[in-house]
This record gives C-alpha cells, structure tokens and sequence, in this order.
C-alpha cells in the first residue's frame, strides 16, 4: 500500500451545487484559497454546466480565473458535454473533469440523455482535448443509482473497460453518487479495475450512510491512491435524490494521519476553512472530526 495519497477537494464544486442561495463569489474564491493554504493542492473548483440546472454554479469562469491565479493549485473544472468542454478551453482550463452516469436512471435526470449518447460524446472529446487540458473521466451512481438501486459489479466493470479503452492511462474517477457503497463492494470493484488497468483510479465518495470513511479505506486497501473529498463534509447531486454530502475532506486527513499516510494537508488550517464553510448560509454540513476538541488543541 502506498505512503501518500492525493486528496482532491471538492466543496467548491459537488459542495457548493446542491446550496440553494447564491453563494457570493467572493466567498467562493476566498474558500479556495482557504483550502489551498491548508494544502488542498488539488481541487474541482467548479463545473461547465447549464446555469439553468445549477444556477449556483454560474460563476464558474470567474472562480476558475482567481483559482488559476493561486500558486501552486492544481485546479479542474467539470464539463458534461462538448459546450462545457468549449467553455472551459475558452477559459483556459488545464484540466477538465468529464462526467456522465454508469446507470440510465441517473444520467437522464443528470445530463438528460443516455448512457451511450453521453459515452459517445465525451468520448470523441476525449480525443479532440488532446493534449490541450488534462483529463479526469468521471463515472457517476457506480455503485449505486437513486433511480436503479444497486448497480451490478459487473455493469460498473464494463462500463470502467469503455473508459480505460479510449486512452492509455486515462483518469478514471469511479464515483459512489448517492453514499450508498458499501466498503467490500469498493474494496471488489477497485481491486478487480486496478487488476485489469493498472493504477488510473480515483474514488469520489459520500456519506449518506455513514460509510465514507470506510469506503475510502476500502478503495485505499483495493490500491486507489487518488480520493474525493469535500471540506465540511457538505455537497451532493441536485440530481441523485437522498443523496447528501460528500465525505468530509477532515475526516479523511484525519484517517490517513492516523495510519501514517501523507496527504500534506494541515489538519488544523483545514478545520478552520471546513469550519467557515459549513456556516455558509444554506449548506448542510456533515463529518465528524470537527467536532473532536482534541484535534483544536494540537
Ligand atoms: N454549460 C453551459 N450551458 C450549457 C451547457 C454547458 N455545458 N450545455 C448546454 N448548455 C445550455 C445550452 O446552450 C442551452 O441554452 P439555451 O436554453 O439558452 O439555448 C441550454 O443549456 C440547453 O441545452 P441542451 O443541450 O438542450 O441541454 P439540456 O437541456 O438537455 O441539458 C445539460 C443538458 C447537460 C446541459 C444539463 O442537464 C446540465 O448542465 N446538467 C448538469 C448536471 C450537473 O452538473 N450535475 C451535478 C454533477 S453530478
Ligand atoms: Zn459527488
């Protein structure tokens, strides 16, 4: 098992979507900057998607610019579809997270379309990016759909070979939409994608249950290095019913601490921002460990 891990902060994206006023985008630039000063060196820091199916997220070109401007992040941007990937060059993405569902259920509520219409789509834009902005290749509800339950290890499998077929290497993000994995089903899922691609991984998982942390060590065990987190343990899908937020970025720093895994975050400097974030008005926040005293005191 690996001694570090990249953590890749998500509140400014899958955080901030589902919250329903609109949050300033000052403050969105100064929660990334927050972030990146606890040594969130990576994040998604918003998405290229239609204003009128997440209005919250309408700024994206403008927290991306100011994110760009932050010394040494590593910001990406979401694109569903070739306007969004249009979108982000034009602005001057270096990495374009492309997204559609492994389920039918979650990508018509999601993107509006199928599963191949998406899948065909994105896969010619793969090609087309070339080497213009790195690319990460999301795959939502694959373990789980709000719409077609438990999705079969099988179909997440086949649909992760499509994927990793379209270029050597490829950054596939297999993501748990609705936090209802659980831990033995990420544990088999990783071990038997690594097994066939190598290490090209990355988990995107949520709370909902109360088994993210669990997930991400049973992905971590299964040979993932790469995890999703959101500080204040806010977000979700605005399209995924019952699902809430992402697992806390703290929770996971925390985990990893405790294990010996370097992720270069400051716990403590963390806390401060997950604490800034969860009292921004119309967030529902989750995780644990800021409630612990004893992380405040070190
Ligand atoms: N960025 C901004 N605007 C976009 C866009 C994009 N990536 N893609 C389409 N649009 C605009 C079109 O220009 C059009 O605008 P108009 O009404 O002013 O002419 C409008 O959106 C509808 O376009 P259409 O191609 O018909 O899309 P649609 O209505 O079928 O919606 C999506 C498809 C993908 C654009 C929409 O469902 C979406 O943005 N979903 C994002 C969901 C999401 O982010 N979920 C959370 C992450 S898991
Ligand atoms: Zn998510």
């Amino acid at each position: 098992m690996s001694d570090s891990v990249t953590i890749w902060e998500v509140a400014p994206r899958d955080g901030f979507q589902p919250v329903g006023p609109f949050i300033p985008t000052e403050t969105k630039i100064a929660t990334v900057r927050a972030l990146a000063e606890a040594g969130l060196t990576h994040q998604e820091v918003s998405s290229f998607v239609s204003p009128k199916a997440i209005p919250q997220l309408a700024d994206v070109a403008q927290v991306l610019a100011a994110a760009k401007a932050v010394p040494s992040l590593v910001a990406c941007t979401l694109a569903p579809n070739r306007k969004g990937v249009e979108l982000a060059l034009a602005a001057g993405a270096h990495r374009i997270g492309l997204f559609m569902s492994v389920t039918e259920g979650h990508n018509f509520s999601n993107v509006n379309r199928s599963v191949d219409a998406s899948f065909a789509d994105l896969s010619a834009l793969v090609h087309e990016i070339g080497d213009r902005a790195d690319i990460r290749f999301n795959l939502s509800c694959s373990f789980h759909c709000p719409f077609e339950g438990v999705v079969p290890e099988a179909k997440a499998l086949a649909m992760i070979d499509r994927v990793a077929a379209l270029r050597p290497g490829i950054e596939i993000g297999v993501a748990d939409t609705t936090g209802n994995a659980a831990p033995d089903q990420v544990f088999r899922v990783f071990q038997a994608a690594i097994a066939r691609h190598g290490d090209i991984f990355a988990f995107h998982g949520h709370d909902t249950y109360g088994l993210g942390v669990a997930n991400v060590e049973a992905a971590f065990r299964a040979g993932v290095k790469v995890f999703d987190a959101a500080a204040g343990g806010i977000g979700g899908c605005p399209f995924a019913p019952g699902a809430t937020g992402n697992v806390a970025t703290e929770d996971v720093a925390w985990m990893f601490s405790r294990m010996g895994v370097e992720t270069g975050i400051d716990l403590p400097k963390l806390l401060a921002a997950a604490d800034r974030i969860a009292a921004i008005p119309g967030v529902t926040p989750g995780g644990r460990v800021r409630a612990v005293p004893a992380l405040r005191a070190a």
